[in-house]
């Protein structure tokens, strides 16, 4: 069995979460894409955690965990969060964590480039999290980044940091930043990539072996639908396909080989960095964004940017459904909103005063859009903690029911809490079946 686990909306829907309590009934956990610009937050007990490129099961000491190769890594970042795991009392081993040999090294001059790059763009930035993503990709479209298994040899690693640097010192300067030395660099990459070494594995074969012997797989995207490159709100989106097809090349999979699809939404919507927002609760509803922030922790697991908050957005949420496939939905954050009055859903969009079916292509249009909203009436009641559908107050359950039905996907998990027990799993649902 393989599942896929998606972000429907602008990322941070609580995936971390649900793959943390997914992964005790699976054997393999893997990313397919993006790199340490996720930040993936997990709760267990007293224990806080924050995976940024490490799959969530790492937290399993049972696991095994997998970077495929759609990802692109930070080397220093990979330690870093390596070290920091294991001080928390988890063994991290090469044999229970696999490297793809293909995947992408982010190199010193790719956050330089980030850096530059954002500020080239002056009000029209992208507001990344400047870790070098989208620099790393360009390179391997460009068919000029390092891989890891070309890293592993010295000569390689050295001739490809001094081609690349020559064009990316270009613009570093021309920024004004200082040069950065192929020297310097190679001194600090090759210690770290000869660390990697033992950790370096032909992923999509472990995969399809893993597959063969009847090993249960999981897929986790980081990101989100609406920051893939191809069907997000470009250009303001990440670098990397986090939507299913991008599980299928990230982590070398064929698609008929993939089992289901989980879609992760949040009750509510948040965004990070810029672009467009149609149901962004803005001045005349700040108190109610202030009220779902402090409430939620929406303040970004990397960079700690406040998120933007916003109303569920159901036309965003049908496009990622349709795009994705989901078979099943996890609603996560439903206790978030138990001190709301009122809770609007935009259930349809409006271009001067003429109601649009699809999803806009071009973030100009977006941000033109006025949301329909329908109101719904708050349950003012607490639901943190409830595991039995049964037991939430009827106003909660109803909301549920019209996400459910605004989106055509069913609903089978619903979060009511950061912690894996505070957790409601419904009766007969297909997720429940990936449970078993
Ligand atoms: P991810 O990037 O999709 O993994 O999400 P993040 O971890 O960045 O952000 C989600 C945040 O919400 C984390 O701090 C989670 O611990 C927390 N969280 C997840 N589910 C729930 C929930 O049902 N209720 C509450 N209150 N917090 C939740
Ligand atoms: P998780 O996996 C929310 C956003 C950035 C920026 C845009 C491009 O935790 O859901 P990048 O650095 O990727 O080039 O930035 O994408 N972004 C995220 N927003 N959650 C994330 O990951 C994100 N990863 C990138 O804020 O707007
Ligand atoms: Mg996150």
């Amino acid at each position: 069995m393989i599942i896929v686990i998606i972000g429907a909306q602008w990322g941070d829907e609580g995936k971390g979460k649900v793959v943390d309590l997914l992964a005790d009934r699976f054997d393999i956990v893997s990313r397919y894409q993006g790199g340490h610009n996720a930040g993936h937050s997990v709760y267990v007990q007293e224990k806080a955690f924050v995976l940024r490129l490490l799959p969530s099961g790492i937290i399993h000491p049972d696991k095994t965990c997998v970077l495929g190769n759609g990802m692109v890594i930070d080397p220093k970042a990979f330690f870093e969060e390596v070290d920091q795991i294991k001080e928390q009392g988890i063994e991290v081993t090469p044999e229970r964590l696999k490297v793809s040999s293909r995947a992408h090294l982010i190199m010193p001059y790719h956050r330089a480039l980030d850096h530059t790059s954002e500020e080239r763009l002056g009000n029209e930035k992208i507001g990344t999290t400047l870790r070098g993503i989208g620099p790393a990709y360009e390179d391997k479209a460009g068919r000029r980044g390092i891989r890891v298994s070309d890293a592993l040899s010295s000569e390689v690693l050295r001739m490809r940091i001094e081609r690349n640097l020559e064009e990316a010192n270009r613009i570093i300067v021309l920024f004004g930043q200082p040069p950065l030395y192929a020297d310097q660099i190679y001194d600090e990459i090759a210690p770290l990539v000869e660390r990697l070494r033992p950790f370096v594995t032909e992923t999509s074969h472990f995969l399809a072996e893993a597959r063969k012997s009847n090993k249960k797989i999981l897929l986790e995207g980081a990101q989100a639908t609406l920051l893939d490159v191809d069907h997000g709100t470009y250009p303001y989106v990440t670098s990397s396909n986090p939507t299913a097809g991008g599980a299928s090349v990230g982590a070398g999979i064929p698609p008929h080989h993939i089992t289901g699809v989980l879609g992760i939404v949040r009750t509510y919507a948040t965004r990070v960095g810029e672009g467009p927002f149609p149901t962004e609760m803005l001045e005349d509803e700040e108190t109610t964004a202030n009220l779902i922030r402090e409430r939620g922790n929406e303040y970004g697991s990397v960079t700690k940017r406040p998120r933007r908050c916003g109303w569920f957005d159901a036309v965003a949420t049908r496009y990622a459904a349709e795009l994705n496939g989901f078979d099943s939905i996890a609603l996560t954050k439903l206790d978030v909103l138990d001190t709301l009055d009122e809770i609007k859903v935009c259930v349809g969009y409006e271009v001067d005063g003429r109601r649009i079916h699809t999803f806009p292509a071009v973030s100009h249009d977006l941000r033109k859009i006025k949301p329909v909203y329908e109101s719904l009436e708050g349950w003012k009641a607490d639901t943190i903690g409830t595991t039995e559908f049964k037991d939430l107050p009827e106003l909660a359950q109803r909301y549920v029911r019209f996400l459910s039905d605004q989106i055509g996907v069913e609903i089978g998990l619903i979060s009511t809490g950061p912690e894996r027990d505070q957790t409601i799993i419904l009766k007969d649902s297909v997720m429940e079946g990936w449970f078993k």
